[in-house]
């Protein structure tokens, strides 16, 4: 009697076990077949065949493809972290921009080397912790320390940030050897990235800057427009950051990098008209709908001023990832600017325009309400760069 008593609670256990797996499987749109795609196909289950899949053989069942697809993807998507020096790497909620300087030493040179030739292991040791944060840190190294960091010919266009004098606005040059862009969507891996980091840097560097930016509601930055729209999308990605064979032989697959961190007199912005700050940006605030540029000659929006061609036409475009920073408490409202390309002169043209003014001395107007406190210029390597100082 006790061992039928057994068996019937066993059996009771386990049917309530297998209600709530299923009902689990359902709020995750998981069915069994699907589970299976995921985890790899068990030996000792036969592929059920979908004879109306013509990508190749799968476990599905009818009408259930794309969220099969969707699983996939998200396994796949979370299943590695993202590689260090992807200049490319999401748009996140967080990120932390730090520029240090490099002692004069060559211990200290030595200890950045190695620091450097194991970013890979560093962002491991954060990334893994939750994949699905999409952690990614890019490395700049500034033309002072090139040579001695990296020990290679240095990228042809790589010098220090250049100065630029309007009549009205300067776009000051500031020091900086070395810049971490950290990003991710949780606050708290940048934090523990950036720990890490600097304990094993320890006396090598000193800090510069260190600045937290976060996403503004859908992408905007603090003077309440979106900020990002034209960035280069799909293989123009690549096109517009990467650099090639062609462009310079011993730095293939890097990509230059300017950073400016820019306040903001939010006082005097908000007292503009919303079709004042409109015409000054070249977009309408709510909808974020591109305006016509004015004729040729008169007063150009930024993002005219700030859109580059070549004699024959051709646009050359960068990959931007601002990210809006501050302390409503001490008064400070910024917007950290950092714009990646494969080709440095096309930021130091916008930036001359924007500046100096296109015709010279009608400059940007966003600079009447947008000062810059910093500037500086970097070389982000390729990851197969950076590990290869750790060979010596
Ligand atoms: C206070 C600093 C800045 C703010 C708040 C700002 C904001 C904006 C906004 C709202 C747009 C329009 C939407 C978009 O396409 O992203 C824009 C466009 C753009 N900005 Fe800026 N920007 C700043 C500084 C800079 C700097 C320093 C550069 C380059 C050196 C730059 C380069 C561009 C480019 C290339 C575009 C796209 C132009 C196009 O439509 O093709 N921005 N910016």
């Amino acid at each position: 009697m006790e061992a039928v008593r057994l068996w019937r609670v066993r059996r009771t256990r386990a049917a309530t076990w297998f209600v709530q797996m299923k009902k689990l499987w359902r709020t995750q749109g998981i069915g069994d077949g699907e589970t299976r795609l995921i985890a790899g196909e068990s030996a000792h289950h036969k592929p059920r065949p979908n004879h109306d899949d013509r990508d190749g053989p799968r476990l599905s069942l009818p009408g259930r493809r794309s969220s099969q697809f969707q699983i996939a993807e998200r396994a796949n998507m979370s299943r590695v972290p993202i590689e260090p020096q992807r200049v490319e790497a999401p748009l996140t909620q967080s990120a932390t921009f730090l520029v240090v300087t490099v002692e004069d030493s060559p211990e200290a040179t030595k200890v950045v080397r190695s620091v450097l030739s194991r970013i890979d292991d560093i962002s491991k040791n954060v990334s893994i912790r939750d994949l699905a944060a999409q952690f990614a840190c890019t490395v700049g190294i500034g033309a002072k320390v090139w040579d001695r960091v990296m020990g290679l010919p240095r990228p042809s266009e790589l010098h220090p940030f250049r100065e630029f004098k309007g009549a009205k606005h300067v776009a000051v040059s500031t020091p900086g050897d070395l810049l971490f862009h950290i990003r991710s969507e949780r606050r708290d891996l940048c934090f523990e990235f950036e720990k890490q980091l600097l304990d094993l840097l320890g006396a090598s560097v000193k800090m510069v800057d260190e600045t937290v930016g976060f996403r503004y509601f859908d992408v905007r930055d603090l003077l309440g427009f979106v900020d990002g729209t034209a960035n280069p999308v799909g293989a123009a990605v690549q096109a517009s950051v990467v650099v090639t064979a062609d462009d310079d032989s011993h730095v293939v697959g890097g990509s230059y990098v300017v950073v400016q961190k820019y306040v903001h007199d939010m006082a005097a912005w908000n007292k503009l008209p919303t079709e004042t700050q409109e015409a000054i940006i070249g977009r309408t605030k709510w909808d974020n709908v591109e305006l016509d540029d004015a004729p040729e000659g008169k007063q150009a929006a930024h993002k005219t001023l700030a859109s580059i061609e070549d004699e024959n036409g051709v646009e050359y475009d960068i990959l931007r990832d601002n990210m809006p920073f501050g302390n409503p408490g001490s008064g400070e409202f910024g917007t950290y600017f950092i714009g990646y390309s494969r080709k440095l002169w096309v930021i130091e043209k916008m930036l001359e325009r924007m500046f100096v003014g296109y015709p010279p001395g009608l400059h940007d107007r966003l600079l009447d309400y947008s000062t810059p406190l910093t500037g500086s210029t970097f070389f982000v390597p390729s990851a197969s760069m950076l590990a290869r100082l750790g060979n010596g």
